[in-house]
C-alpha cells in the first residue's frame, strides 16, 4: 500500500505511542482520523500539527468500551469521509490488577477497552473496508500476549485475545482487508512508574535499554506498506521476549 493520500484512523491517538503513529503517518503523506476518548485538548493540537504538515486531519470521540459509541463515531467518520483506508487500534487501558485484589470490574474494563473495542471497531470499518477499496488494519497489542507479566493477567488476556483476533479478523476479511499486529515491548513508560522499575525493565531487552514509540510507528508503516504479510505479528520489543 502506498500510504500516500490514503486516510488513516488512529485509536488512543491524542498523546503517547498513538500521536507517534498520526504523527508518521501524516508525514508518510495520509490524512489521519484522530480518535480519542478523554483527551480533547492533546486531540485538538495534534490534528493543528498534522495540518501544519499539508495533511487533513479531524477528532472523534468514543469511549472504545461502549459498542453505542463505537457506531456514533463510525457514522460521523463516513458522514464526513467516503472512506477508511487504514485503522491502527492503539487505544489501550493498562494497569496491575493483582490477583488477590483484581475484581469483576477490573477484568470487564480491562477486556471491553483492549479487546471488545477493537474487535467491534474493525468489525465496523472492516466490512466497509471489504465492500469498497480495501485497506489494512494494525492492531497494537504487546508481548505480554505471548509471556503474561506477573500482577496484570485481565491486561495480558486482553492482548493475547487481541493476537487471536488479528488472525481470525485476516482471515474473516480476506483477500481485500489484510489485519496483522505489534507486539511493542518497553517504548514509554507509564506516569506512575518509579525509576527503579524502569531501569529494572531496561535490563530485562537484550538490548538493555526502553524501545521508543517511534519504533512501534515504523513497524506500523512497515505493516501497511507490505501487501503480502497478513495475519502477522511483529515483535517491537528489543528482545525482551527472548531474554
Ligand atoms: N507504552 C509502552 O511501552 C507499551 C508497551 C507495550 C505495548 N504497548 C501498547 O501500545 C499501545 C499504545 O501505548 P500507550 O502507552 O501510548 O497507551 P496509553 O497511554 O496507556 O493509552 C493510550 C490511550 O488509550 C485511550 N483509551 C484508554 N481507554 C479507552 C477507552 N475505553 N476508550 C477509548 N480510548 C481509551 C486513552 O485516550 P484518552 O487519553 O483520550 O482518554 C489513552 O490516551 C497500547 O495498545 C499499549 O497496550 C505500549
Amino acid at each position: 500500500m502506498d500510504i500516500r493520500g490514503k486516510t488513516a484512523l488512529v485509536t488512543g491517538a491524542a498523546k503517547r505511542v498513538g500521536r507517534q503513529i498520526a504523527l508518521d503517518l501524516a508525514a508518510k503523506g495520509a490524512d489521519i482520523l484522530i480518535h480519542y476518548r478523554e483527551s480533547r485538548a492533546e486531540a485538538e493540537s495534534l490534528a493543528s500539527e498534522i495540518r501544519a504538515l499539508g495533511r487533513n486531519a479531524a477528532v472523534f470521540a468514543a469511549d472504545l468500551t461502549k459498542a453505542a459509541d463505537i457506531q456514533k463515531m463510525t457514522a460521523a467518520i463516513f458522514k464526513k469521509f467516503p472512506s477508511v483506508d487504514i485503522l491502527v487500534n492503539s487505544a489501550s487501558l493498562f494497569y496491575k490488577t493483582p490477583l488477590e485484589n483484581v475484581t469483576e470490574a477490573d477484568w470487564d474494563k480491562l477486556l471491553d477497552a483492549n479487546l471488545k473495542g477493537p474487535f467491534l471497531l474493525s468489525r465496523e470499518i472492516g466490512i466497509k473496508m471489504s465492500q469498497g477499496k480495501g485497506g489494512k488494519i494494525v492492531q497494537i497489542a504487546d508481548w505480554s500476549g505471548f509471556r503474561p507479566y506477573k500482577d496484570y493477567a485481565p491486561y495480558c488476556v486482553s492482548k493475547g485475545g487481541l493476537l487471536t483476533l488479528t488472525k481470525s479478523l485476516a482471515r474473516d476479511l480476506a483477500p481485500k482487508v489484510l489485519v496483522n499486529a505489534v507486539a511493542p515491548g518497553p517504548v514509554l513508560p507509564p506516569p506512575d512508574m518509579t525509576d527503579a522499575e524502569k531501569v529494572a525493565i531496561a535490563k530485562s531487552t537484550l538490548l538493555g535499554r526502553w524501545g521508543d514509540p517511534a519504533d512501534v510507528a515504523n513497524a506500523v508503516i512497515f505493516l501497511l506498506e507490505n501487501d503480502f504479510i497478513n495475519g502477522a505479528v511483529l515483535v517491537v520489543d528489543g528482545g525482551r521476549s527472548v531474554s
